[in-house]
C-alpha cells in the first residue's frame, strides 16, 4: 500500500463501532491505527486479510502520557495523521442520586477528557499539516435527556460542545472537527446495558420513527463521510444524528407507530 494512503486514528477500535469504522475506513485505502484499553488483534487481522494496513496500541485514551506515546508511535509509523475518531467511551446507567463520584468521574475522564486529549495531540500535528478533520462519536443522549444516565449525558453533551469549540478555534487552519450522534446500536455495549434489565430491544425500536436500531455501519459511513475531505470539506461544527429519526420525533408512542 502507498506510504501517501491516508492515516485514521480510531480510540475504541477493538469492538463495536470503532471495529466497523477501522475496517470500513481500511476497505476505502485508509491506513489505520487503533488505541484501545484491549488488544485490537481481531479488527487489525480482519483488516490485514483483506490487504489493509493496521496498528493497535493497547492503553488508557485517559492518561496523558500514554496519548503522546501513541502519537509518537503513528508518527514513527507513518509520519502522518488524517483523521481522528474520538469512539472510545463507556456508558453508566444508574439513577442520579445513586451515582458516586468516582463513577461520574470515571465516565467523564473516557467520554470528556480523553477526546480532548486525543484531539489535542492529533489536532497539534493536523494544524502543522493544516489540514485534517476529526470526529467525535458523541450519542442523542448529547443532544437530549435520557433518565438514569446523568454522567452518560452531562459526558456527551460536553462532547458536543468541545466539537464546536475547536471547529472554530482551528476551522481558518484548515482542520475540521465534527460529531455524530448515534441511536441506540447493536453492540457489546448495549449487551451489556441491557443485562441490567433498563430497557429491552422492543423499547428502542418502538422510540425509533424507522423501527430498528442502528448498525455499527450505519455509524461507520456517517464517520467516513465526515472524514474524508473529498466528501464534506466544507462540513465544520456539525453534529450528525444517526438514529432513524429518533431526535427529530417528538411524537406520543400510539401516532408514530400508528404510521408504521
Ligand atoms: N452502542 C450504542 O448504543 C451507542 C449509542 C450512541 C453512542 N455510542 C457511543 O459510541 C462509542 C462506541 O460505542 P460501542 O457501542 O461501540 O462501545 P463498546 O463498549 O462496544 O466498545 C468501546 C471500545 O472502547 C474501548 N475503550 C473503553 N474505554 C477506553 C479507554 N479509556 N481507552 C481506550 N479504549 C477504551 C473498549 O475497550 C471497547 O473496545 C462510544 O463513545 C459510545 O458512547 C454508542
Amino acid at each position: 500500500m502507498s506510504g501517501q494512503a491516508r492515516v485514521a486514528v480510531i480510540t475504541g477500535g477493538a469492538q463495536g463501532i470503532g471495529r466497523r469504522t477501522a475496517e470500513l475506513l481500511a476497505e476505502r485505502g485508509w491506513r489505520i491505527a487503533i488505541l484501545d484499553l484491549q488488544e485490537p488483534a481481531a479488527t487489525i487481522r480482519a483488516i490485514e486479510t483483506r490487504g489493509g494496513e493496521a496498528l493497535g496500541y493497547v492503553g488508557d485514551a485517559c492518561v496523558e502520557e500514554v496519548v503522546d506515546r501513541f502519537t509518537e508511535v503513528v508518527f514513527e509509523r507513518y509520519g502522518r495523521v488524517d483523521a481522528l475518531v474520538n469512539n472510545a467511551g463507556i456508558s453508566l446507567i444508574r439513577a442520579a442520586e445513586e451515582t458516586t463520584a468516582g463513577e461520574y468521574r470515571r465516565v467523564m475522564e473516557v467520554n470528556l477528557v480523553a477526546p480532548f486529549l486525543m484531539a489535542r495531540a492529533f489536532g497539534r500535528r493536523m494544524l502543522e499539516a493544516r489540514r485534517g478533520s476529526i470526529i467525535n462519536v458523541a450519542s442523542i443522549a448529547g443532544l437530549m435527556a435520557v433518565s438514569d444516565r446523568a454522567a452518560y449525558n452531562a459526558s456527551k453533551h460536553g462532547l458536543i460542545g468541545l466539537t464546536r469549540t475547536l471547529a472554530a478555534e482551528w476551522g481558518g487552519r484548515g482542520v475540521r472537527v465534527n460529531a455524530v450522534c448515534p441511536g441506540w446500536v447493536k453492540t457489546e455495549m448495549d449487551a451489556a446495558d441491557q443485562v441490567g434489565g433498563s430497557y429491552t430491544d422492543a423499547d428502542i425500536t418502538g422510540r425509533v420513527p424507522m423501527g430498528r436500531f442502528a448498525s455499527p455501519d450505519d455509524v461507520a459511513r456517517a464517520i467516513a463521510f465526515l472524514a474524508d475531505e473529498g466528501e464534506s470539506g466544507f462540513v465544520n461544527g456539525h453534529t450528525l444524528s444517526v438514529d432513524g429519526g429518533w431526535a427529530a420525533d417528538a411524537s406520543w408512542e400510539s401516532v408514530r407507530l400508528r404510521k408504521r
